[in-house]
């Protein structure tokens, strides 16, 4: 089981790298660029592995802190749910969006790692 948990834990961490390199793709996207579609993708990895990791805890001995992945869940569900708004409208991305986006990863990694 500790194997299962490790691979969470990395295909976790890898989406997080991803987040943040979502927001440079779309950097370098036109101005008028729809949002990336991988913004989507990415952001339902991160709650699909994080879920996992916390309905398996009991299996894996881990003992996680409730509030603070009910609270990286609420984050992720804001970060989906703009994603999901703004790929699904097809219009350009708004200015502000990615780095609020990005932003909200950087908190959700900072909780992640201060809040013990
Ligand atoms: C943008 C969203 C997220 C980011 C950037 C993120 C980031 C991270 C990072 C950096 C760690 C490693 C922390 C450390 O080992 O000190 C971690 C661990 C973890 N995350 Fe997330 N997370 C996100 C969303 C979630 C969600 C929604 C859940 C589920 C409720 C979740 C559950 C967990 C769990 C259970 C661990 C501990 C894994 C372990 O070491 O056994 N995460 N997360």
């Amino acid at each position: 089981m500790e194997f299962v948990r490790l691979l969470l834990v990395f295909l976790h961490l890898l989406g997080m790298a991803l987040l943040v390199g979502m927001f440079l793709v779309q950097r370098r996207a036109a101005a008028d660029a729809p949002l990336n579609k991988g913004w989507l993708h990415v952001a339902a990895l991160q709650l699909i592995t994080g879920l996992a990791l916390q309905l398996l805890a009991p299996a894996t001995d881990q003992d996680y802190n409730g509030m603070k992945l009910g609270i990286k869940t609420l984050i992720l569900l804001v970060i989906g749910a703009l994603a999901l708004v703004y790929v699904i409208r097809r219009v350009p991305a708004p200015k502000w969006l990615p780095p609020t986006m990005v932003g909200l990863v950087v908190v959700n990694v900072g909780i992640a790692v201060f809040w013990t």
